[in-house]
C-alpha cells in the first residue's frame, strides 16, 4: 500500500494500475461504515484507492473543522489490513493550490435540508468529489447511504459533468441499537450515546406507521417530530418525508420515498435516514 500526498503522485501512481479502480473518499477515522465501503469496493475492482482529507472548504462558520477527530496512524493499519492499493492524503494547501477559486455550482437538490441547514455545504462536498474524480478517474466511486443527500448530489453531478465514473451506494451500517456509525460520535458521552438513538427510533416509527398504511406526509413528520422532542438531549434541526429521488417534501407517500432527521445531540450534529 502507497500513501500519497499530491495531485501529480497520486496520477502518477494510479495510471499504472489494473482496472477496474475503485475509490471511496473519506474524512479519515475510519470505523466500520468507512469499512463497509472500503470492502465493497475491494470486492468490486480489481485496484483500490482510498482517499481521506478533511476538506475545511465543507465545514461552515463555527462548525467542528478543528475539532473533528483524525488518526492517521490507526486508519493506514484498517486500510493495509483490507488490500488497499494506494491512500491519498493530501494536505489542505495541495488540494487548494495557490489561487484557488473554482467550484462546482450544485442545483435545487443542494439547497434542501442539509443544504438549508449548511449553507454552501453542497458546493464544496461537490468541488472536492469533482477534484478527486478528476485527479484519480476511477471506473466507480463508493458513497454511504448514510448521507443520504450527498449522494443523491454526487450522483447528480457525476452524470452531468461526464464525469465518468459509477457511483454505487452503499447501505447504512449502524450499532446493535441502531446508531448510524459516525465520526462525531466521537463527541458523545455514554448517556448522549444512548439518547442519539432518537433519530433511529423517529425513522423506525415512521417507516413502520408507513408500513401499517399511513399515508400523510405531514402526520408522519408530525410523529417524528414529537418522538425526537421527548428526548431531552435531542434539539431536532429537521425531520423530512421526501421523494427519494429529488428529497423534495411530500403530502402524500405513494411511491419511492425516504424518511430523514437531523439533530442536535449534546455536541454532536447528527443525520440518519431510511427508505420509505
Ligand atoms: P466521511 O464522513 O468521512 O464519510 C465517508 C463516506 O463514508 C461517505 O460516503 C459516508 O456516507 C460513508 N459513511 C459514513 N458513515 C457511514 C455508515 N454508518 N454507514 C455507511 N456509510 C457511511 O462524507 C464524507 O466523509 C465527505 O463529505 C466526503 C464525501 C469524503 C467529501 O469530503
Amino acid at each position: 500500500m502507497r500513501l500519497v500526498t499530491s495531485v501529480e503522485a497520486v496520477r502518477a501512481d494510479v495510471w499504472p494500475l489494473d482496472r477496474p479502480l475503485g475509490l471511496v473518499p473519506t474524512m479519515g477515522f475510519l470505523h466500520d461504515g468507512h469499512m463497509a465501503l472500503v470492502r465493497q469496493a475491494r470486492e468490486d475492482n480489481d485496484s483500490l484507492v482510498v482517499s481521506i482529507f478533511v476538506n475545511p472548504a465543507q465545514f461552515g462558520p463555527g462548525e467542528d473543522f478543528e475539532a473533528y477527530p483524525r488518526d492517521m496512524e490507526s486508519d493506514l493499519s484498517k486500510l493495509r489490513e483490507t488490500g488497499v492499493d494506494v491512500v491519498f492524503a493530501p494536505s489542505v494547501g495541495a488540494m487548494y493550490r495557490d489561487g484557488f477559486e473554482t467550484q462546482v455550482e450544485v442545483g435545487g437538490l443542494g439547497e434542501r435540508l442539509e443544504g438549508k441547514s449548511r449553507p454552501g455545504h453542497f458546493r464544496s462536498v461537490a468541488t472536492v468529489v469533482c477534484k478527486l474524480l478528476s485527479a484519480i478517474r476511477p471506473d466507480r466511486a463508493y458513497f454511504g447511504q448514510k448521507d443520504a443527500q450527498q449522494c443523491l448530489v454526487v450522483k447528480r453531478m457525476a452524470v452531468d459533468l461526464d464525469l465518468g465514473a459509477e457511483i454505487v451506494v452503499v447501505p447504512t451500517v449502524r450499532e446493535a441499537d441502531g446508531l448510524a456509525l459516525s465520526s462525531r460520535n466521537a463527541y458523545l458521552g455514554p448517556e448522549e450515546k444512548r439518547a442519539a438513538t432518537v433519530l433511529y427510533r423517529a425513522l423506525s416509527l415512521a417507516r413502520d406507521l408507513r408500513n401499517g398504511g399511513l399515508t400523510d406526509a405531514g402526520e408522519l413528520r408530525r410523529m417524528m417530530q414529537a418522538l425526537i422532542e421527548s428526548e431531552s438531549h435531542a434539539t431536532l434541526d429537521y425531520v423530512s418525508i421526501s421523494d427519494a429521488a429529488t428529497l423534495e417534501e411530500l403530502t402524500i407517500v405513494e411511491g419511492p420515498a425516504r424518511a430523514l432527521v437531523a439533530a442536535r445531540i449534546g455536541p454532536a450534529r447528527l443525520i440518519d435516514n431510511v427508505a420509505l
